[in-house]
């Protein structure tokens, strides 16, 4: 069969994990063009752009067009590569606004293309284990779903206190930046469309009104009394500790010390320019009356999903890593793990990176036009949610319904 010809728009993290899928597997996947303004190099590639208009306006013959660049650089390159053919691996989110969302995945439909959005949690094992149990139909149908995505505090910080993802008005608002992926899972299992969703949730630390007395701008002119109690330190962060590190090319400790000094990854966790929830609560129901409750955090030691789901013949509960499944009736749970789910060693998100990767090249090359429209109308309920939850939000938990 055909190798898959890719073209990737911003060599970042995300664009650099898609990119390993095609140097293990150089017979499905070849990434013939990069565009990216500071790192287009780290991905070996026949050519190179500055800027992903450059790239599309040469019309590079390829079949995919990998979109990796910040939330706000979604729309305008994947409607361009749409109508240009090509079909489309978007990182999350679509795009920022609820209308850019449907104007996208509209275009991919007319235009008969794929996108398979970057919704990478359905493509792990343990949450593709989930819904091999649901749809066996050994457990009943499901009743509802307690759900909690713990984000980790570290990590909050990071993306959404002092990073890409901190300020709504230059990204996109947490629920839909971090949260898209978890109303995936929902829509994915059940099965069906959202109709109803409210939702609450506010900032409750990272705010100027919390900062220690004598808080520093920048973590490194911080008082060292001050600095030594902090558990957000920038120092300690990104220069002591190694838990952030993956997310950048350079992980030097000269490169980790630029980077506490000149961005605001440096800065000050109650002086930032946040404006995101550290904190968010929704509430939906689907039709047929499933409902499903979502607990959004940044106060926790781990960053994990832990999941309980209620059917009506019997309950399955996981802690992120293990599933304990019930049967009401006693008898054992007959379904076992996927099989077509092995986590290759150096794919991120429990292997979902490569999943995904491996699927959207299945997909294309089976080229079945009901498959295709399906995958890429679904990609967009989940971001329906996500806006439906802001509103309400936004408007002190009304409910929202969803068209
Ligand atoms: N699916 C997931 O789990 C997941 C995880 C993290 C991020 N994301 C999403 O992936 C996207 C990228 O995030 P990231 O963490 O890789 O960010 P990143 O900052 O590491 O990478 C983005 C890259 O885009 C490049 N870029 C900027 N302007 C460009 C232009 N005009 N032309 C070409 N390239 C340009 C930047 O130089 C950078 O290298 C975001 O939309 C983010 O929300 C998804």
């Amino acid at each position: 069969m055909s190798v898959l010809r890719a073209i990737i728009l911003g060599a970042g993290y995300r664009g650099r994990a898609y990119a390993e899928y095609a140097k293990d597997h150089p017979d499905q996947l070849e990434i013939v063009g990069v565009a990216d303004p500071v790192q287009a190099q780290s991905i070996p590639a026949k050519r190179y752009w500055n800027d992903w208009r450059e790239c599309l306006e040469s019309h590079p013959e390829a079949d995919v067009v990998m979109v990796t660049m910040p939330d706000n650089l979604h729309y305008e390159p994947s409607l361009m590569a749409l109508k240009a053919g090509y079909h489309l691996l978007l990182e999350k989110p679509i795009a920022p606004t609820e209308e850019q969302c449907r104007e996208v995945i509209e275009c991919a439909l007319e235009q008969k293309r794929l996108v398979v959005v970057g919704h990478i949690l359905r493509y792990t094992a343990y949450f593709a284990h989930i819904k091999a149990l649901i749809d066996s139909g050994e457990l009943g149908e499901v009743v509802s779903i307690s759900h909690q995505e713990s984000a980790g505090f570290w990590k909050v910080a990071h993306s959404y206190v002092r990073g890409n993802w901190a300020n709504s008005k230059k990204s996109s608002p947490i629920i839909l930046a971090k949260c898209s992926h978890d109303f995936d899972l929902f829509v994915w299992w059940i099965g069906k469309k959202c109709k109803k969703v409210t939702s609450f949730g506010s900032i409750k630390l990272f705010r100027r009104e919390m900062m220690p007395k004598g808080a520093a701008l920048r973590c490194i002119d911080c008082p060292p009394a001050v600095e030594r109690r902090c558990i957000w330190s920038a120092r300690n962060m990104y220069v002591e500790h190694d838990e952030l590190k993956y997310l950048f090319a350079d992980r030097s400790d000269e490169a980790m010390l630029k980077l506490i000094e000149e961005t605001e990854y440096g800065k000050c966790v109650y002086q930032a320019d946040n404006d995101v929830p550290d904190h968010q609560t929704v509430t939906m129901e689907f039709e047929g009356g499933a409902t499903v409750s979502h607990v959004m955090t940044g106060f926790t030691a781990q960053n994990i999903r832990t999941t309980r789901i209620a059917l009506t013949r019997g309950e399955i509960v996981g802690d992120g890593e293990n599933l304990d499944i019930c049967r009401f009736d006693g008898n054992a749970v007959a379904t076992g793990v996927p099989v077509n789910y092995r986590i290759p060693n150096r794919s991120r998100h429990g292997g979902g990176d490569f999943n995904l990767v491996s699927e959207m090249v299945r997909m294309l090359r089976r080229a079945d036009p009901d498959e295709i429209r399906e995958t890429t109308e679904q990609a967009l309920q989940s971001h329906l949610i996500c806006f439906a939850a802001e509103r309400s939000r936004l408007a002190g938990g009304r409910i929202v319904e969803i068209d």
